[in-house]
């Protein structure tokens, strides 16, 4: 049988995790697959760093255009991150090329997710997300297969790992807030700017993406009202705890007769509450739907291992020829409610 290539553009923490998931379990991922999965190109910006992998050789011409365009993969898995610029470039060109593309780029697709998934219908070909949101947890899939017969009335959740890690350890060690963000960076659950994490963007980005899910709209970031977690002190943290709660970074959406309703926010939680026990670098999704019920997910959000294991489930898909539901995105159907007046911005 032919095998699935694949090219894989920046080896960062999860570029480096999914080499080694596709190399440990190869044997399980092919069987499962149907046909062994080879990475027949990689690129980095830092070639000459030891990521403890093998490198295999690959003329980087610096434009992405060449991995793209390469002309012995099938699929091009995106891990360069960044809304625009080249993981933006290698998008389009690998959509336009008639080649799958696996990204999991959040701030890329809450920004450009629908012009992607259209130009992914119109090539037939797949455009697979699952890392993007949640990092291990299967909430695309699950909200897009699992729950497909349902009409989602509120989907919520706790959304970045390094958010969670810093409040959860603020709280369980009494610590501040700097020295807890420095660990989190060192486990590479932040982003390259950490300030996407703490100031609430990136939970920002992939609530967006959740909404456009569950709500058949198009990805909105421009409309999620968001307040980070950089003025929360220990104290807050303690006098929360005083009256019963602890404290999260949750975003919300909701489809209400006025519109969608998007936010993210430090939210006051019952201890008791499964957000509440959602602790260190795990996310947590809640989705209610209006036959299944509430579905609760809740699993490691960020990290190469967890990441990588959301990236290489896409692939498995499309070397079985899955590629999901046709609109990955569809179209706006509902009128997203104005923003939060600039001062709750
Ligand atoms: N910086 C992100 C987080 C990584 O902490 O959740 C996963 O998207």
């Amino acid at each position: 049988t032919e095998p699935l290539r694949i090219a894989l553009a920046g080896l960062g923490t999860v570029g480096a995790g999914v080499i080694r998931l596709l190399d440990a379990n190869a044997e399980l991922i092919a069987r499962r697959a149907g046909r062994p999965i080879e990475v027949v190109a990689v690129s980095a910006r830092d070639r000459a760093k030891d990521r403890g992998v093998d490198l295999i050789p690959f003329d980087w011409v610096d434009d992405t255009s060449a991995l793209a365009t390469h002309e012995r993969a099938d699929v091009v898995v995106e891990l360069i991150g960044g809304s625009d610029g080249p993981a933006l470039t290698l998008a389009r060109r690998t959509l336009g090329a008639g080649k799958s593309f696996v990204t999991a780029n959040k701030a890329m697709l809450a920004h450009h997710g629908l012009e992607l998934a259209e130009a992914a219908e119109g090539a037939s070909v797949a455009l697979k997300f699952e890392a993007a949101v949640a990092g291990g947890i299967p909430v695309i899939k699950g909200l897009r297969e699992g729950a497909a017969a349902n009409a989602i009335e509120r989907v919520y959740g706790i959304l970045n790992g390094t958010c969670n890690f810093i409040l959860s350890k603020m709280e369980s060690e009494g610590r501040d807030f700097a020295e807890v963000l420095a660990e989190a960076q060192a486990l590479g659950f932040a982003e390259a700017d950490p300030s996407f994490d703490i100031d609430g963007v990136d939970a920002a980005h992939k609530l967006s993406i959740l909404a456009s899910i569950a709500f058949g709209t198009q990805p909105a970031f421009g409309d999620v009202a968001v307040t980070g977690i950089r003025h929360i002190l220990a104290a807050d943290i303690a006098e929360a705890a005083a009256l019963g709660y602890r404290v999260r970074l949750v975003g919300v959406a909701e489809a209400g007769p006025a519109g969608l309703f998007q936010r993210v926010h430090p939210h006051l939680v019952p201890v008791d509450h499964p957000l509440a026990t959602t602790t260190g670098s795990l996310n947590a999704v809640v989705a209610d739907g209006n036959f299944v019920g509430r579905l609760f997910f809740q699993g490691r959000g960020a990290g190469d291992g967890p990441t990588a294991s959301a990236v290489v489930a896409d692939l498995i898909d499309i070397a079985r020829g899955e590629f999901g539901p046709p609109y990955a995105m569809p179209a706006a159907s509902l009128t997203a409610l104005p923003p939060a007046p600039a001062g709750e911005r």
